[in-house]
């Protein structure tokens, strides 16, 4: 899989992409991803890409001509499967997207700075709007960055087994059950017994269970 991603602020974007998973991920060739900044398609000496928005108002918008110029430019490389444009008024992310979004080949993510983009550029290009969340970030970087780590991590060969996304919270639209390592017994607080016994059969009904009652008791919504 191969993800651009262009912004007007490359460097918030970086380190992301180099540390753990989504580092080794890269490394091993499963994914690769490229960062274009949106002022190398800018004119002039300023290197502008925003200005004021007609019918007045505070902040400013990303204007359409450098980011059609950069669009433009990697669609000539290659076809791109989505254009995705990040902003708050999109569709709310969700696991399902993210697996979905994980089987294409090559997808571009834009990210909107100041008031966003010109509108111009979400009915020309973009296919697809995300949102992370119901909140307001001060630009599209941190979501693009969270979207695509949940896209990479599901890459194959990306986790390995003791990672592996099968057993995530939201992969079956339960939350993950509880989960404990050693020391078995700290300050008199125990393991439950079942995931000492061995027995994997009755182990995995009561990750079952506490996966059910942890989703009825902290996301009902979810059980609908
Ligand atoms: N840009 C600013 N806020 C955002 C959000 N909540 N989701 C996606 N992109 C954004």
């Amino acid at each position: 899989m191969r993800i651009d991603i262009i912004t007007v602020l490359p460097e918030l974007l970086k380190s992301p992409f180099e540390a753990s998973i989504l580092k080794r991920a890269i490394e091993k060739g499963l994914v690769s991803v490229h960062l274009h900044n949106l002022r190398d398609y800018s004119k002039g000496n300023y290197n502008q890409v925003d200005d004021y928005q007609f019918g007045g108002g505070a902040g400013m918008v990303l204007m359409i001509e450098p980011i059609d110029k950069c669009i433009t430019a990697l669609q000539k490389e290659r076809e791109y499967d989505e254009i995705i444009y990040m902003t708050p008024d999109g569709i709310p992310l969700n696991q399902s997207t993210a697996n979905h979004l994980s089987l294409k080949g090559n997808i571009m993510i834009l990210c909107g700075h100041y008031k966003g983009v010109d509108q111009r550029v979400r009915d020309t290009f973009v296919t697809r709007e995300i949102s992370i969340g119901d909140y307001v970030l001060s630009g599209g970087e941190l979501a693009a960055a969270v979207l695509s780590d949940a896209i990479i991590r599901l890459l194959p060969g990306v986790l390995n087994d003791e990672t592996s996304a099968l057993t995530d919270t939201f992969q079956d639209n339960l939350l993950a059950p509880p989960v404990y390592t050693r020391p078995s017994e700290y300050k008199g607080m125990e393991v439950p017994h079942v995931l000492l016994s061995g027995n994997f059969p009755e182990i995995e009904k009561w990750r079952e269970e506490q996966a059910f009652k942890r989703t009825k008791q902290l996301r009902p919504d979810l059980l609908e």
